[in-house]
């Protein structure tokens, strides 16, 4: 099954891509596995959601009394102010509620909560989120939701992949806990890799097997191949989750060989027959694959971004990136007899992908 890209400029004009129920139970039940009272007395919003379409409201209504939660908050975006308009209507749940208001059902957003047993059976869950209609449209820039997000704790989310470099700044500017969807590509955000480096925030533990399947109403429009007809859900292979909440994935150290026995023993011919190139422009050498890093090596290494998903902080640490050296950042890593740029890494005069710099602890 092909692939899709999330930088694909036909994906970036379309925001609505819904997430699995599975894959968020995957993710969530990593940080409580790490810590079981992760979200017990919290108050978790889930802004840029749309509950009556979304698995994260569900799951975290369905989980209210075994995570212990103080309140769950979730907000979506007006109709009118999505760049895609699929032909709305109302779900019959707004419909037949005495809440209804066809004059506020486009331009308002919506705010679910969650925090009592409403009907009375004796359980908190789905059935008791309580809803009414926004001021505004449900804009997380707005001050109406910036208030919300002043009020939480965790902010858990799936944001609009146009608007991820300000959705991050904008939950940094208010210190919350977070767990995010996003693209890979997101790491070399010059913003996002910095806190990426400065670990205030770190890939979480993943999809399965590095593939993210979401719905979306212009699913159709794929091609055969991205969209499966057959679950009717489109594929995203560069997908990973941010967070700030800690997991037993990042303190497992990678099993790592020896230089030595790479050269002999790696997976990778490349490494068997080339070995590790030094590269033109800086005092670095390149690792093509993340399992090839050599354990023993003491230098600085160049590696893919798709490192960071591996990333133990106790077992290397990041130096930057190819973008920094380009800023200047770090004058010692160039090679001052290059005559060439320092845009990117480069050996035998060609140009390499996108690198992270890193050395062993
Ligand atoms: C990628 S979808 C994810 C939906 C849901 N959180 C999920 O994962 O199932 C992002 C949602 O954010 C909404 N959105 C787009 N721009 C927004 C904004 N400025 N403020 C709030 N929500 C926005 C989109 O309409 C879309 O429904």
């Amino acid at each position: 099954m092909a692939n899709l890209n999330l930088s694909n400029a036909k994906v970036s004009k379309n925001d609505e891509f819904y997430t699995q129920y599975t894959d968020i139970e995957k993710e969530m039940n990593a940080y409580l596995e790490f810590d079981p009272n992760v979200f017990k007395d919290k108050t978790i919003l889930l802004p840029c959601d749309d509950p009556e379409w979304s698995n994260f409201t569900k799951f975290f209504a369905q989980n209210f009394e075994r995570f212990g939660l103080k309140k769950l908050i979730s907000t979506s975006y007006a109709v009118d102010s999505k760049n895609f308009k699929s032909a709305y209507q109302p779900t019959l749940f707004e419909i037949n509620d005495p809440k209804f208001d066809e004059s506020k059902t486009r331009v308002k957003g919506k705010i679910f909560t969650l925090t009592r047993d409403k009907t009375g059976d004796g359980k908190i869950n789905v059935e008791d989120l309580e809803w009414t209609y926004l001021k505004d449209d449900g804009d997380f820039r707005s001050s109406e939701i910036a208030k919300l997000r002043d009020e939480s704790d965790i902010i858990v989310t799936n944001p609009p992949f146009s608007l991820f470099r300000e959705f991050v700044s904008w939950i940094f500017e208010a210190k919350r806990k977070f767990v995010l969807i996003g693209s890979m590509n997101a790491i070399t955000y010059k913003e996002i890799f910095s806190l990426l480096k400065q670990d205030k925030m770190w890939l979480g533990n993943g999809f399965k097997a590095g593939n993210a399947y979401f719905s979306s109403p212009l699913s159709k429009n794929y091609a055969e191949g991205v969209y499966d007809s057959e679950t009717g859900l489109v594929k995203f292979r560069n997908c990973c989750w941010y967070t700030n909440l800690d997991h037993g994935k990042r303190h497992h150290p990678m099993a790592l060989m020896t230089l030595n026995d790479n050269l002999k023993f790696s997976k990778h011919k490349d490494i068997r027959k080339n070995g590790y190139q030094k590269y033109d422009n800086y005092n670095a050498i390149e690792v093509s694959f993340t399992d090839a890093i050599p354990i023993d090596f003491d230098g600085i290494m160049g590696v893919p971004i798709s490192f960071l998903d591996k990333y133990s902080p106790e077992q290397f640490e990041i130096i930057g990136s190819d973008y920094e050296v380009k800023e200047g950042l770090f004058p010692e890593i160039k090679n001052e007899n290059w005559k060439g740029k320092f845009d990117r890494g480069y050996i035998n005069g060609r140009r390499i992908y996108s690198r992270i710099l890193i050395r062993k602890r």
